[in-house]
């Protein structure tokens, strides 16, 4: 369905775009607000859900639980509850990935509940905060599957905690689905471990197309995080896809996940006099670049990837982004996503960002394979997660490849009054 329109919207995006003349990013010499000041502090938003918390790391405080009687002790699928884990990081300075993923599956996993649950069981949701931290994400999936006993581990954002933790669930086999970490090593050569997005080679091919192609611009600076195996295998792909496509790197700089201070680095890309800097960081770095760049006097768009798709990238950046782009998993404004969009409003109060889609199918996608597996053990868990094929999920139809990813579209977005607007979208074909 999705697939199917993004050919007709990638057109009417292009002819919008050029009508607008949208090339031009934001340029106002300087963002409001101190120097990066939001840095490591970005607030974190209700959840709307009483159910949902947890500032206590993977203590006791750290779960949060849904749908009837604790029986975590039991384990599994024993009883008529069947237990799923979620490691996130609902603190921290990724927080919005865990909370509004958390979101997501609470959504879907009340409406699989109210439809009668999993063969007969109640589903019950496990959800331990792992702050963004890799060694915290490990500890999360380990007592997830060795004291909870769940039968499946959903989580996680980062690409990096996702490959900690899913180190976890191929020790112990127990399946795991990250909704949107798209980093390659993810999956690769895993038995355990799912993802339901896209990879990042093709997310960095369409950046480099939209760059190339809709915008016409050719001398690109990147400004990356060398902590992050998403950040620096993006910055990887898009600098093999833009040189390709006959596009130049004038200047390659790299910073340290946490940092608040990037004028040195920028510095050294306003000097190469790019067209556009492409930032493939998480969303609290991104807004507080877009404000230093803007105060360097540098004025040209800043481009990030999926990363920043948080309603705190706005918050943080203010002025200094808008007019910026990034890509994305889907757009709040799409036409297909509106029936999702209306659902988590109302529950949440909220526009969902791209997090609480994906989330929700991440959960969807486990219950119609526990409905299809031989048994919920581990391996015929895996086995039916495997051969999932075209499910229909609200962020687009989603099968499973043999690399256990899924093929589906980019779409880019630009920041416009502080929300982010479709404005191109980039088919799995045309990687
Ligand atoms: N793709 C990012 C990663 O792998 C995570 C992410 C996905 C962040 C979607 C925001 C939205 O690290």
């Amino acid at each position: 369905m999705q697939r199917s329109i993004f050919g007709a919207f990638g057109r009417i995006a292009l002819a919008l775009l050029l009508a607008a003349g949208l090339a031009a990013c934001n340029d106002s010499g300087g963002g409001p607000g101190g120097s990066g000041s939001a840095g490591g502090s970005a607030s974190t938003e209700s959840t709307g859900d009483g159910g949902s918390s947890g500032a206590g790391g993977s203590g006791d405080a750290g779960a949060a639980e849904s749908a009837g009687a604790a029986d975590a002790g039991s384990g599994g699928s024993a009883g008529d509850v069947i237990l799923i884990g979620h490691y996130a990081s609902m603190t921290g300075k990724e927080a919005t990935f865990g909370q509004s993923t958390d979101n997501g599956i609470r959504l879907a996993l009340e409406e699989v509940n109210a439809a009668g649950g999993v063969n007969g069981k109640q589903l019950k949701l496990i959800t331990y905060d792992d702050k963004g931290e890799s060694k915290e994400a490990g500890s999360a999936v380990t007592r997830l599957i060795t004291s909870d006993k769940v039968v499946a581990v959903l989580g996680e954002v980062a690409s990096s905690l996702s490959i900690a933790g899913g180190a976890v669930c191929e020790q112990y086999s127990v399946p795991m689905i990250s909704p949107s970490s798209t980093n390659p090593r993810v999956t690769a050569g895993k038995q355990m471990v799912f993802r339901v997005c896209f990879i990042d080679p093709f997310q960095a091919a369409a950046i480099a197309k939209f760059t190339t192609e809709n915008l016409k611009l050719t001398k690109a600076a990147i400004l990356y995080d060398q902590t992050q195996a998403y950040s620096k295998g993006l910055r990887d792909d898009f600098t093999a896809s833009f040189t390709k496509m006959g596009g130049t790197i004038v200047a390659d700089q790299a910073y340290n996940g946490g940092d608040t201070d990037f004028s040195a680095q920028l510095t050294t890309i306003k000097a190469a006099n790019p067209e556009i800097i492409f930032v493939p960081g998480y969303y609290t770095e991104g807004g507080n670049i877009a404000i230093q760049a803007r105060k360097l006097g540098i004025t040209v768009p800043l481009i990030g990837g999926d990363g920043w798709d948080s309603s705190q990238l706005p918050a943080i950046g203010g002025e200094a982004i808008e007019g910026c782009y990034y890509s994305n998993h889907s757009a709040p404004d799409q036409p297909n996503m509106k029936e999702f969009v209306e659902k988590y409003r109302a529950k949440y109060g909220a526009t969902p960002d791209a997090l609480g889609g994906l989330g929700y199918d991440a959960l969807m996608v486990l219950v119609d394979a526990m409905k299809r597996a031989k048994s919920l053990g581990g391996k015929d868990l895996a086995a039916a997660i495997a051969a999932t094929k075209d499910f229909k999920g609200v962020t687009g139809t989603i099968t499973i490849d043999a690399d256990h990813n899924a093929q589906k579209g980019v779409v880019i977005v630009q920041i416009r009054n502080g929300s982010p607007v479709f404005v191109a979208a980039v088919d799995p074909s045309e990687g």
